[in-house]
C-alpha cells in the first residue's frame, strides 16, 4: 500500500528527483533548532502593526500600549494557528491519502519519497509553530486564548460531510491542499521579511517559508500528475473543488480578529467588527498565485476556473 510503485506518474519538469535528493542538506528539520532562549526585545511587537486592519480605528487607537501589545502577541498565536491548522487538518491528510494510492498519478516511488518527506517537514513545522506560540503566550500569560477555526477548513468539512464517496472527498481534498501548498508561501512572506517584529518570530517563519517555497513547486508537479490520471470526471469534479477552494482561500476571514479581539476584551469591539465586515463586502484577499496560475495553464483549465489570478 505505502510502498508500493505505480507506472501511473506523469512528471513533466524533472523537479520531483531533484527535491528528493535535497532533503538532507535543504530542510529545517535538518538545521540546528532555533535558540528559543534568546533575548527578546519588549519594546518590540510579536506580530506586524501593519497587519492588523483596525489600528487605527477610533475604538481602538486610544487603548494602552500594554493592551495593544498583547493584542499583538495573541494575534501572532493567531497567525501561528492558522498555519499548523493547514498542515495538520489540510495537507497532511491529502499527503496521507495519496501515500496509500486512494487517488491515481502519484504511485511513482520518487513522488512518494518526496510526499513523506513534505510530512517529515510538516510535522516539524507544527513543532516550531507551536514552540514559538508558547513562547509568546508565557511573556503575555496567554495560556488559555483558543484560537477560532479558520473558515476554509469549516467549508471544508461540510464539503466533505455531504459527499459519501471516498474518492469524490480525497479529489476535494486534492484541490484545498494544492491551493494551500501553492499559496502558504505568500501568507509566510508578509511575516518573514518584517524587521518591526521580535527577531524569533521573523526567522521561524523565514525558515518555515523556505521549506514551504520548495514544497509549492512539488505540489505543482503531483498535482498535475493526479489530475492527468483522474478521468474526465474526477477532473470535472477536482476543477469544482478548486473553484470551492479558490473563493474559499480568498474570502475575507474575520473569525481570527473576532476571537483575539473577543479575548483581548477590547470594549468598543462591536464596532470595529462592524467596520472590518463593511470594509470586506465584495472583498478579495490579494494572494501571489503564481504557482496555481501556471499549474492552471499549463493543464488547459484557467478559463474555466473563472478565477482572476492578477490581483
Ligand atoms: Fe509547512
Ligand atoms: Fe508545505
Amino acid at each position: 500500500m505505502y510502498t508500493t510503485a505505480r507506472n501511473d506518474t506523469e512528471l513533466t519538469r524533472g523537479v520531483i528527483e531533484r527535491i528528493g535528493k535535497s532533503w538532507d542538506t535543504r530542510v529545517a528539520v535538518r538545521k540546528e533548532r532555533l535558540d528559543l532562549t534568546q533575548y527578546t526585545d519588549p519594546t518590540l511587537p510579536d506580530f506586524p502593526i501593519s497587519m492588523v486592519p483596525f489600528w487605527g480605528h477610533e475604538e481602538f487607537a486610544p487603548l494602552d500600549d500594554a493592551t495593544k501589545m498583547r493584542l499583538l502577541a495573541t494575534a501572532w498565536v493567531g497567525y501561528n494557528e492558522k498555519a499548523i491548522y493547514l498542515e495538520d487538518e489540510i495537507v497532511q491528510p491529502l499527503c496521507s491519502l495519496l501515500l496509500k494510492d486512494r487517488l491515481p498519478g502519484a504511485g511513482d516511488p520518487r513522488v512518494k519519497q518526496v510526499l513523506a518527506q513534505v510530512q517529515v517537514d510538516e510535522q516539524f513545522h507544527i513543532l516550531m509553530c507551536l514552540d514559538i506560540c508558547n513562547n509568546a503566550r508565557q511573556r503575555y500569560r496567554l495560556d488559555d486564548y483558543v484560537a477560532a477555526e479558520p473558515l476554509l477548513g469549516t467549508r471544508l468539512k461540510r464539503t466533505l460531510a455531504r459527499l459519501d464517496d471516498e474518492r469524490e472527498r480525497a479529489i476535494a481534498r486534492l484541490a484545498y491542499a494544492a491551493v494551500a501548498e501553492m499559496s502558504i508561501n505568500a501568507y509566510l512572506n508578509q511575516v518573514a521579511n518584517d524587521m518591526t517584529i521580535q527577531p524569533l518570530n521573523r526567522i521561524n517563519t523565514d525558515m518555515h517559508r523556505k521549506d514551504e517555497s520548495v514544497h509549492g513547486i512539488a505540489f505543482r508537479e503531483i498535482t498535475a500528475s493526479v489530475y492527468r490520471a483522474l478521468g474526465e470526471e474526477g477532473q470535472r469534479s477536482f476543477r469544482a473543488h478548486v473553484r470551492d477552494a479558490l473563493e474559499d482561500f480568498t474570502a475575507p476571514d474575520l473569525t481570527s480578529w473576532e476571537s483575539i479581539l473577543d479575548y483581548i476584551g477590547v470594549p468598543g469591539r462591536k464596532r470595529i467588527l462592524a467596520t472590518l465586515r463593511e470594509q470586506a463586502k465584495g472583498k478579495r484577499l490579494a494572494r501571489d498565485y503564481t504557482v496555481l496560475a501556471s499549474l492552471f495553464e499549463e493543464l488547459g483549465v484557467t478559463q474555466e476556473l473563472g478565477f482572476r489570478f492578477d490581483h
